[in-house]
């Protein structure tokens, strides 16, 4: 199987873990792209979704769901998202689409993270993936020596030669060469930091549960 039919897999899996009649949180990526496909097929029996990202707002709603603000909304059944890495102990990478301020805010919000990502994201340590963390611009390059202290290398993430710019109007720096051992003593020192708007390393919301898509089907790891 490719990797894209993998992520098909465990976004068709993904709805038996939607509670009817309720609200359902949505994350981004490819691999939600093909939860939010399957959710629309269902989409009578959910009260709709709250969204991570611009991007998958545009996908709900062209699908006919519709999207609740957070603060609309109280706590969530369940939310939904991929991941870029996961332990084994839940905690995970994530941000690669850049959406990784709000899809924490959705998280938080809900009250079982059901992680959906092919078998390549599952890993010992956290850190071969580049880490995403979104900043205030003005903090950047500060932000940046203090990666290079701990061993990391941060760049700017660009779009067409110009620094990509979030749904919250922030910067993304991609820092290579960290070895994650300790997710949640890491993420909560790097969120200390001024300007430092999101880590990417998602602990204190880890995933209760990953749907995991391998050549032998789907596996339900709990955490
Ligand atoms: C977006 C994310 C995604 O969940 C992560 O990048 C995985 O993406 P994909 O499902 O496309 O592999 O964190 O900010």
């Amino acid at each position: 199987m490719t990797q894209d039919e993998l992520k098909a897999m465990v976004g068709r899996a993904a709805l038996a873990h939607v509670v009817p009649g309720e609200l359902v949180g949505v994350g981004t990526g490819s691999t939600v792209n093909h939860f939010i496909a399957a959710l629309a097929g269902i989409k009578d029996r959910i009260a709709g979704a709250v969204s991570s990202s611009e991007a998958s707002t545009a996908r709900l709603t062209a699908a006919g769901i519709q999207v609740f603000d957070c603060n609309a909304v109280g706590e969530l059944a369940v939310y939904i998202d991929g991941a870029d890495e996961i332990d084994a102990r839940g905690h995970m990478i994530k941000g690669g689409g850049a959406a990784l301020t709000r899809e924490k805010i959705v998280a938080a919000q809900a009250r079982r993270f059901v992680c959906i990502a092919d078998e390549s994201k599952r890993v010992e340590v956290l850190g071969r993936f580049p880490l995403p963390v979104e900043v205030i611009p003005m903090a950047a390059q500060r932000i940046v020596r203090q990666f290079a202290a701990l061993g990391g290398q941060a760049t700017l993430r660009l779009a067409d030669g110009a620094p990509w710019v979030t749904d919250n109007g922030q910067h993304i720096l991609d820092v290579r060469g960290l070895t994650i051992a300790d997710p949640p003593a890491f993420e909560s020192e790097v969120n200390q930091w001024p300007g430092v708007v999101t880590v990417g390393v998602f602990a204190r919301q880890r995933a209760q549960l990953c749907l995991l898509g391998t050549a032998d089907g789907v596996q339900t790891l709990t955490y």
